[in-house]
Parts: C-alpha cells; sequence; structure tokens
C-alpha cells in the first residue's frame, strides 16, 4: 500500500487557491490516487458548525483560536487521520498555519500558547505516540495584501476575515512568512500575483519534483 500524503493550502483571503486544489486532486487522481479532498475550519459535521461561528459569530481572538483547534481535533481524529491510514492523498484547504498567520500573527493570541495547542491536537497521530501530525507539504500561495484586496473586492459578501483592512492582511501574510523560516522543508512558497495558469503549473511542478504524482520514475511517497 502507498503511504499517506497530507498537503495542505495557505494563503490570505484573495490568494486564488481554492481552483489550484481541485486541479491537484484530479492531477493525483489520473496518476492513480484516492484522493480526499477537505478544508479548515470545517471538514466533519461538528467543525462545519464550527467554521459558521468563526466565520460569522462577533467573538475574542483566543475565543477563535479554541474553536479553530477544537475543529481541528475532531476533523485530524475523524477524517484526515484515517485517510492517512488507508494510503490516500489529504488535500486540505488551510490547516493549523492559519491558525498561527490569523489568530497569531493577525489578532495576536501568543504563538507559545498556539504551540501549545498544536502539540496537544495533533499529537499521538500514527505509529508513534510522541508524533505531531504535520503535513508533508504546505502550498503556500503568497500575493501582495493589495493584490489580494483588489481580488476580494470583486467577490461575494466578505466574512468577518476577509471584511477585514488591508493592515489585518499584511500581519497574517508576516504570520505566514514566519511559520515558513520555521519550518522551511515543509514548505513551498507560490507566487500566486502571477496569472491562473503559471500558478497550476508550478504547483504541479512541486509536488511533481517530490515524486509523488508516479511516472517518469519518479520516486514514490
Ligand atoms: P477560506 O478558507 O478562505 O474559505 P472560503 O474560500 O470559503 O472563504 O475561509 C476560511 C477563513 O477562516 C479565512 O478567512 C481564514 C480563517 N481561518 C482562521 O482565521 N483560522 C484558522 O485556523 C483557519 C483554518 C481559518
Amino acid at each position: 500500500m502507498q503511504h499517506g500524503l497530507f498537503i495542505t493550502f495557505e494563503g490570505i483571503d484573495g490568494a486564488g487557491k481554492s481552483s489550484h486544489i481541485e486541479a491537484l486532486a484530479q492531477a493525483f487522481g489520473a496518476a492513480g490516487r484516492t484522493v480526499t479532498l477537505t478544508r479548515e475550519p470545517g471538514g466533519t459535521p461538528l467543525a462545519e458548525r464550527l467554521r459558521e461561528l468563526l466565520l460569522h459569530q462577533p467573538m475574542d481572538a483566543l475565543t477563535e483560536a479554541l474553536l479553530a483547534f477544537a475543529g481541528r481535533r475532531d476533523h485530524l481524529r475523524c477524517v484526515i487521520e484515517p485517510a492517512l491510514a488507508r494510503g490516500e492523498v489529504v488535500l486540505c484547504d488551510r490547516f493549523t498555519d492559519a491558525t498561527f498567520a490569523y489568530q497569531g500573527a493577525g489578532r495576536g493570541v501568543d504563538a507559545g500558547l498556539l504551540s501549545q495547542l498544536e502539540h496537544t491536537v495533533q499529537a499521538g497521530s500514527g505509529q508513534n505516540p510522541d508524533s505531531v501530525r504535520n503535513p508533508d507539504l504546505t502550498l503556500w500561495f503568497d500575493v501582495a495584501p493589495e493584490v489580494a484586496a483588489a481580488r476580494l473586492a470583486a467577490a461575494r459578501a466578505p466574512d468577518r476575515f476577509e471584511a477585514q483592512p488591508v493592515e489585518f492582511f499584511r500581519r497574517v501574510a508576516g504570520g505566514y512568512a514566519q511559520r515558513m523560516a520555521e519550518a522551511p522543508a515543509r514548505f513551498a512558497r507560490i507566487d500566486a500575483a502571477r496569472a491562473r495558469e503559471q500558478v497550476a503549473a508550478e504547483v504541479l511542478a512541486q509536488v511533481a519534483a517530490r515524486g509523488w504524482l508516479g511516472g517518469g520514475g519518479g520516486v514514490h511517497g
């Protein structure tokens, strides 16, 4: 059986990651892999209810962080870990880096506390009870907050996060940069200011370079 693969997609609102997740799912499908497509906040019935609250109900930053990790716990136990144990590819639209970026860098929740929650919530997965579940790869769609804001302005009614000013997203982007600096091997930074086709090609190239799409004698994960 093939090893499970856990890939997450991150970036500020308006970075344009969503369409690329679908395209990558198709590429993995074409390579013969079973794909679980999921998202955070959300991914289980319980976590989807928490998502609704997070995106629309006024609350303080620490409450946001606690709800994000509560949903993550359920998501890991009910969806992500079982899929990885079956050897599937799990593509997740946002994960813990978003909590560090939005609640930590964006809203000022202490990074040490987020780290503790990360270790508790993501512990004990796989075969090693001491291990912490982290993505095998995080694709960070990086774009200037002004560019993202212009894209969002053309879209639907904003939720609590999308309604934030450019300054907030500058801090969030700084949070992502910090997370990448702390774990460079896990991240691929994608310049998301470019045309959609170029971004799509780079997403595939980043994954293919790791030998995960099969063919061409690549090393299978
Ligand atoms: P997003 O993933 O952009 O979904 P959509 O494309 O449907 O808008 O929206 C999720 C929002 O939740 C986004 O603004 C980031 C925010 N968020 C947090 O603040 N903390 C978290 O831990 C996560 C996972 C997301």
